[in-house]
């Protein structure tokens, strides 16, 4: 298993099965895949991007990406609006890394490659803090969040009214904080 780093172009070149373990992993029917297709594209391009990917062979096993994140983005600003003031300057209205995306196909869940993704991706990052949501429900990435160092900054966000509620959460990157 080899994880790699890759250039927009090259997760643009593995993007179909990029999109088959999200759609796996997230239950996404037909139409919400060519959604994600566009996001992703669009994600790719984002300043502070880093992707990467989890190869068995040529086969796809897992990726994560994430970037910069900016004012006037969909995420930042959702963001944003559920925090306090005080919130917002501690962790959003400074440099951060957004953590988007981070998934292992099911045949290769629970031999330790969510986490070596999870770590390289923060891994020598300029930004001082990571933001992430993650649904309040999904215990295997809770759980590896949890051990990461990761903690809770907002519950029951929602991106949209009587959608699933999510967690935000912050991590504290640097040396002194692995
Ligand atoms: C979350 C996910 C990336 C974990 O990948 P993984 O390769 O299985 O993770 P690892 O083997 O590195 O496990 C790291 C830790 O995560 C936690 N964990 C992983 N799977 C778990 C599960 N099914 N139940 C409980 N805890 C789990 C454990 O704490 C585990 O450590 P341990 O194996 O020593 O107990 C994977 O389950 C996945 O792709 N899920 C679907 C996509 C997703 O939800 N992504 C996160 C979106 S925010």
């Amino acid at each position: 298993m080899r994880i790699v780093e890759a250039t927009p172009r090259m997760m643009e070149e593995y993007l179909p099965a990029i999109l088959r373990i999200y759609a796996r992993a997230h239950g996404l029917t037909p139409p919400m895949v060519e959604q994600r297709r566009e996001i992703m594209l669009r994600h790719f391009q984002r300043r502070g991007f880093r992707g990467l990917l989890a190869l068995d062979g040529k086969t796809l096993a897992g990726f994560a990406y994430g970037y910069t994140g900016e004012p006037g983005q969909y995420w930042y600003e959702l963001v944003h609006a559920a925090m306090e003031p005080e919130m917002r300057r501690e962790w959003l209205e400074r440099d951060h890394f957004e953590f988007v995306e981070l998934a292992v196909d099911e045949g290769y869940r629970r031999m330790g490659l969510g986490g070596k993704l999870h770590d390289a991706l923060l891994d020598g990052r300029k930004e001082p803090v990571a933001l992430l949501t993650v649904r309040m429900d999904n215990l295997p990435a809770l759980n590896l969040y949890f051990r990461k160092g990761w903690k809770i900054l907002v519950k029951n966000f929602r991106f949209s009214p009587g959608g699933p509620p999510f967690y935000v959460m912050g991590k504290i990157l640097g040396a002194n904080h692995p």
